[in-house]
């Protein structure tokens, strides 16, 4: 891969001066979909897939931008000074958002570089190929600028890239998984006030099966937005009974007691779904820690149910590939990851059955859609690092 990346990096920038290399990863989230945003809980990991980037500072003021995945774009280029969002800089708009958000929080980026994007992450799945850039910019300017600055902040600040920069009023989730990846570890973040604790996956008779639908997605261009301001609207009904902040400290029987502030049924299937599934999160772990797996994958169906019918995000090639899964021997939870729309599904599949599964839940899902869904057996990795 090092070699494949200076070389590329040579021929687009020129071979003068010295070139460094970073990793870091995109993120699967195993349970806690939608509750980010809601106050509530999450349960994702880093991948060993992600995206790698050379960099080189430059003299000029000037930001470099190329990428192997879109080659037909060629050197994206902006000045350091004055940031924009710009529709033709296309895929570049995630590392020049988190330069811009970098400066709006005070820091000082003064100086241009040039900088080779490659990411191993397929394009628009739903395993945060966007955070990733922009968690690896972060960490890129850390590293080059010298920056006193944690992980957590580089997610913080990634996630304000990708609210006011790129215009996604998305979670801390993805930026957070990526930041602080942990191999062989899933994250168990309450996104209510960051506090985090590190959930071993010890999984030694399964493997965790990514199914990617194929079906193209912009989070920008979905309902993403409109699903949280449903959320936010609900809220407001319910504080005029109960005194809360957010949805996420609500039970499942505080919920129901209350639902009926909740003026319009939409928002209260959409309440309904954030209030549950981070009750769902909280068992998710705690089966976990007791090592009962089986409880496990019966909470990420569930899960994948209320996206399914309250929440309304799959649609008909996530349903077609989860419900396929369930079908089949040897999977101990199946559902959609991610925000939905399209995207990918994760699996918890036994070793010895992965292979039927992905023939079989492949030929339903082809017959089905017309289309064919990639697989990935997935391992969890670290989060973001320099290659020496
Ligand atoms: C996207 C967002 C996250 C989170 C998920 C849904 O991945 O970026 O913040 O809201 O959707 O759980």
């Amino acid at each position: 891969m090092k070699s494949k990346l200076l070389q590329k990096f040579n021929e687009v920038f020129g071979a003068d001066g010295e070139v460094r290399l970073f990793f870091a990863p995109g993120r699967v989230n195993l349970i806690g979909e939608h509750t980010d945003y809601n106050g509530g809980h999450v349960f994702p990991s880093a991948l060993t897939i992600g995206t790698y980037a050379a960099v080189r500072l430059n003299q000029d003021k000037t930001l470099r931008f190329y990428s192997m995945n879109f080659e037909n774009l060629g050197v994206i280029t902006s000045s350091v000074e004055g940031l924009v969002n710009k529709t033709e800089d296309d895929w570049a708009n995630y590392p020049k958002g988190t330069i811009w958000a970098f400066k709006q929080k005070g820091y000082s980026i003064e100086q241009g570089m040039d900088v080779l994007y490659y990411g191993n992450i397929p394009n628009q799945s739903g395993l945060s190929s966007s955070a990733s850039i922009e968690v690896l910019t972060g960490y890129i300017l850390k590293e080059l600028f010298q920056l006193d600055i944690d992980l957590t902040q580089i997610a913080l600040i990634s996630q304000f890239a990708e609210n006011k920069f790129i215009g996604v009023s998305c979670g801390i989730m993805d930026q957070f998984a990526i930041a602080m990846g942990k191999a062989d570890h899933a994250i168990f973040l309450d996104t209510s006030d960051l506090s985090y604790e590190y959930a071993p996956i010890k999984l030694p008779n399964a493997k965790i099966v990514i199914a990617c639908s194929n079906k193209k997605r912009g989070l920008g261009d979905s309902k993403y937005n409109e699903r949280r301001k449903e959320c936010e609207d609900a809220l407001k009904d319910l504080q005029s009974v109960v005194k809360i902040n957010s949805l996420g400290e609500l039970t499942e029987d505080e919920f129901e007691a209350n639902k009926g502030a909740i003026k319009n049924p939409v928002q209260c299937k959409r309440a309904k779904h954030a209030v549950y599934e981070n009750q769902r999160t909280i068992k998710a772990i705690q089966a976990l820690k007791e090592n009962k797996i089986k409880e496990f994958g019966e909470l990420m169906n569930a899960s994948h149910v209320s996206l399914r019918d309250d929440y309304e995000v799959t649609g008909i090639e996530l349903d077609t590939l989860v419900e396929a899964s369930w079908k089949q021997d040897g999977v101990i939870g199946s559902r959609m990851t991610g925000a939905g729309f399209g995207g990918c599904t994760v699996s918890i599949v036994e070793n010895d059955k992965v292979d039927r599964f992905i023939e079989e839940v492949g030929k339903t899902y082809e017959t089905k859609i017309g289309y064919k869904a990639d697989f990935y057996i997935v391992d969890i990795g670290n989060g973001p690092f320099e290659l020496v």
